[in-house]
C-alpha cells in the first residue's frame, strides 16, 4: 500500500455485496464494478431469482459476456435459499464452483424476496449441510414482522434468530450483510472468526437524518434503512479499527429513476460508480487510511478462503463532481450523491 497526501495505491478491491440486475440494466451497470473491482459476490434477487445449478451457470454466462474489453473480472455467484433447495446440488454446486455462498432473505424482507425463508426450522437440512461443507451463509440481518418498528430489525434479528441460530450451528460461517447498527458492531465483534460482515458506503456516510430531515430523499431509501447517528458511529468506529471481520461490499442496487422517484418508492441505492471513493473520504476522515487497504481488499478473500488480488488500484486527491452518468432512457439512474464532490477520484 502506498498513502500519500495525494495519492493511495492499494491491492485491487472487491465487492463482496452487488446487484447487478439482467438484461439491459446489467449492461448499463456492469462496468462500473468491473473497472474498479476484480471480484463481486452477485446477488441472487433478480425477478426470476437464481435458485439452482442452471440458473446460476447461466447468469454467470450473461454477466460475463458483457464485461468490458480490457475489464478483468470474475463474478462469484450465490444462490437464494429457499426452502425447497436441495442440499446435494448445494452441494455439488459449491464444490465445482458454481456457486461460492448461500443468500438467506427472510421472506418479504426486500427486493424480490417473495422466495425467501419464512421459518429457520424449515431449513435445517441446508444449515447443516452449509456448516459441513463450510459453506458460505450470507444473511439479510431483518425480521419482517410488520409489529416491529422498522427501525428495530435488524436488532431484532439479532436476539430472535442469529442467537439461536449460532447456537445450533456453532461452526456455520456467517456473513452478516449490510450491517447497520451499533448491535450488530458489537455482536460481530463478540463473535469468533466464523461471523463476518460486509458495510456499505452509504451506511457509513449517512443517517436517517439525511434521509427524512427537510424532504424525503428517496435515493437515500434502502434496507436495512439508514439509521441514526449513534449507529453510524459505530459502524466507523468499528472500521476505523482495523477488525478484520469487516468488508467492503456496497450493495449497489439500481433502480430506474421511475421506479425510485415515485410514489412507491423501491428500495436500493446505486453506488458503483462512487463507492471507492465515499469509502477513501470516510477513512481518511476516521484518520483511518492505514486500515483502508485491509478493509477493501484482504479482509474479504481471508474470510472468503480466497487469495488476495495481485495488481492494484490507484486514488489520487482530486476534486470531482459526481454526474449522472447512465441517462439511457428508460434506464436512467441516480447516482449516489449525485452533486456532490469528492476528493478522491479512482484512476481506471
Ligand atoms: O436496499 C436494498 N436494495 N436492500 C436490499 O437488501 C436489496 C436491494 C435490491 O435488490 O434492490
Ligand atoms: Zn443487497
Amino acid at each position: 500500500m502506498i498513502l500519500q497526501s495525494n495519492k493511495i495505491v492499494i491491492r485491487r478491491p472487491d465487492d463482496w455485496h452487488l446487484h447487478l440486475r439482467d438484461g439491459d440494466l446489467l449492461k448499463l451497470v456492469l462496468p462500473y464494478s468491473s473497472s474498479t473491482y476484480s471480484r463481486a459476490i452477485i446477488m441472487p434477487n433478480l425477478i426470476s431469482p437464481i435458485v439452482d445449478i442452471k440458473s446460476g451457470i447461466d447468469y454467470r454466462k450473461l454477466i460475463l459476456s458483457n464485461v468490458p474489453n480490457g475489464h478483468i473480472f470474475s463474478p462469484l455467484m450465490t444462490c437464494y435459499l429457499t426452502e425447497v433447495l436441495d442440499p446435494d446440488e448445494l452441494e455439488q454446486a459449491f464444490f465445482s464452483g458454481i456457486f461460492t455462498a448461500v443468500k438467506m432473505y427472510p421472506l418479504y424482507s426486500t427486493t424480490n424476496s417473495s422466495y425467501g425463508v419464512n421459518k429457520i426450522n424449515n431449513i435445517t437440512k441446508i444449515l447443516e449441510r452449509l456448516q459441513k461443507i463450510q459453506m458460505p451463509l450470507l444473511v439479510h440481518c431483518e425480521v419482517t414482522d410488520f409489529n416491529i418498528d422498522i427501525f428495530d430489525r435488524e436488532a431484532r434479528f439479532i436476539d430472535d434468530i442469529m442467537h439461536p441460530l449460532r447456537k445450533q450451528f456453532p461452526e456455520l460461517k456467517i456473513v452478516m450483510e449490510h450491517i447497520s447498527t451499533k448491535e450488530a458492531v458489537e455482536y460481530v465483534e463478540s463473535s469468533d472468526n466464523k461471523v463476518g460482515a460486509t458495510i456499505t458506503p452509504h451506511h457509513l456516510i449517512l443517517n436517517r437524518n439525511d434521509l427524512l430531515v427537510h424532504r424525503i430523499n428517496p435515493h437515500f431509501y434502502c434496507f436495512p434503512i439508514l439509521k441514526s447517528k449513534v449507529h453510524q458511529e459505530a459502524l466507523r468506529k468499528a472500521i476505523s479499527n482495523g477488525n478484520s471481520k469487516f468488508f467492503l461490499g456496497t450493495d449497489s442496487a439500481p433502480h430506474i429513476i421511475n421506479h425510485k422517484e415515485n410514489s412507491q418508492v423501491q428500495a436500493g441505492i446505486f453506488n458503483a460508480p462512487t463507492a471507492l471513493s465515499v469509502y477513501a473520504t470516510v477513512f481518511e476522515e476516521l484518520n483511518a487510511l492505514r486500515y483502508f487497504e485491509s478493509f477493501c481488499s484482504e479482509n474479504g478473500p481471508r474470510f472468503y478462503n480466497l487469495p488476495l488480488n495481485q495488481d492494484t488500484i490507484t486514488l489520487i486527491r482530486k476534486p470531482w463532481k459526481i454526474k449522472n452518468t447512465v441517462n439511457l432512457s428508460p434506464y436512467s439512474l441516480v447516482t449516489f450523491l449525485v452533486g456532490n464532490t469528492l476528493n478522491w477520484f479512482v484512476e481506471n
